[in-house]
């Protein structure tokens, strides 16, 4: 079977909700009359983002992984200095660091995959940033690492880019760290129809710099008043079409989360592993088993026509891309990457799909 013909995809990008009229018209109206970047579409989307998540400030970039570099120069950190990153995440920290010639140092992460704030700086002697990945679209106990973090004068940044519109505590992630970012890569719950992300912050100095170095480092044009800066902006197309997504993000949320919990009964049944919460500290940006038999799984599933997926396989360390980063093994974080798998959990699902999951689970959970 190839990857086309799976009957129940992990995601089908062309079920997104139509346009409307209107929004048509103005898309092609942009199109066809500019401006293409810097204009009022970016800035209402700033505008609306951050009252959204709650910060005082939001900037459009071009991607998560740009938010990332930005927020990581945005703290005017020393060359080489150590920031504390899960080796789990799919590497997108680790590379921005590296970007930015910081020093990325692993911690271990709990059972839910996420940084554990017992064992922060297990590893590093003087960090100046942990970057707390909310993964799966899980919330990671944020206050704790912020208060543990401010102790000892440290910076936070939240990776929100598998968690936007996610709440903890009644607030908002994005609006606790220092610096926080998302991604708007389309798969994500708040989906543009190419590479975006956003930074959102409260802090004055950090916006100033962050806004900077999304442009160049310029504070003026042609001026570039501070190091680190390069072309991270978000271009007007996205910023236009996450207008029209962001009024739907919680519903869309909500559908997300009813399918997981559906996932979620099967598998309290049967004594099977789910990442994820009831409560609202989890937007089911995606379904996670775990498994100690994936590849038998995997293959059930394929037999079935039902796609899945690991996030992730590999922890940063061993792969060569960052081989200068020699550190011990994490047993949690390798335990994760042989076990976890994705199944099919985006908010378009059809119930005829939802339901040839829930079969195709108890074949498998019943065998087992
Ligand atoms: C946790 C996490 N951080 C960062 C990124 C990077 O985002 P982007 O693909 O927009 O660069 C992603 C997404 O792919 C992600 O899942």
């Amino acid at each position: 079977m190839t990857l086309d013909s799976f009957s129940v995809p992990l995601n089908d990008l062309s079920r997104k909700p139509p346009f409307t009229q209107d929004q048509t018209e103005q898309i092609m109206e942009l199109i066809l009359k500019g401006p293409y970047l810097n204009g009022a579409h970016t800035r209402q989307f700033e505008n609306d983002f951050s009252n959204f998540v709650g910060s005082k400030y939001a900037l459009g970039v071009s991607s998560g992984t740009s938010a990332l570099q930005i927020a990581f120069r945005s703290l005017n950190l020393e060359k080489g200095s150590q920031v504390i990153v899960t080796a789990n995440s799919g590497g997108y920290s680790t590379i921005a660091a590296l970007q930015c010639n910081l020093s990325p140092i692993f911690a271990e992460v709990s059972e839910l995959g996420i940084l554990n704030p017992d064992s922060m700086f297990d590893h590093s002697s003087n960090p100046k940033a942990i970057v707390v990945t909310h993964l799966y679209g899980q919330a990671a106990p944020i206050d704790r690492i912020v208060a543990i973090a401010k102790e000892r004068n440290v910076f936070v940044i939240e990776d929100c880019a598998q968690a936007a519109g996610l709440k903890y505590m009644g607030k908002m992630v994005g609006s606790w760290a220092d610096i926080s970012t998302f991604s708007f890569y389309p798969t994500k719950n708040l989906a543009a129809i190419g590479d975006a992300g956003a930074i959102t912050t409260s802090d004055d100095e950090i916006y100033q710099r962050a806004r900077w170095l999304r442009e160049y480092g310029w504070s003026q044009r042609y001026w570039a008043e501070i190091q680190g800066g390069s072309n991270f902006r978000i271009d007007e197309i996205q910023a236009l079409i996450l207008n029209f997504r962001l009024p739907n993000l919680m519903a869309m949320n909500s559908r997300r989360k009813e399918i997981w919990m559906r996932y979620q009964r099967l598998c309290m049944r049967y004594g099977v592993g789910i990442l994820g919460s009831l409560d609202e500290s989890f937007v089911a940006h995606l379904a996670v088993l775990q498994l100690p038999n994936r590849q038998d799984f995997v293959n059930h599933m394929k037999r079935f026509g039902i796609e899945t997926t690991v996030h992730y396989p590999y922890p940063d360390y061993v792969q060569p891309g960052f081989n200068q980063i020699n550190q011990s093994a994490f047993p949690i974080t390798e335990m994760l990457c042989e076990s976890v798998v994705s199944i099919p959990c985006f908010p378009e699902m059809t119930e005829g799909e939802v339901i040839m999951v829930e079969t195709a689970l108890s074949g498998h959970f019943e065998a087992i």
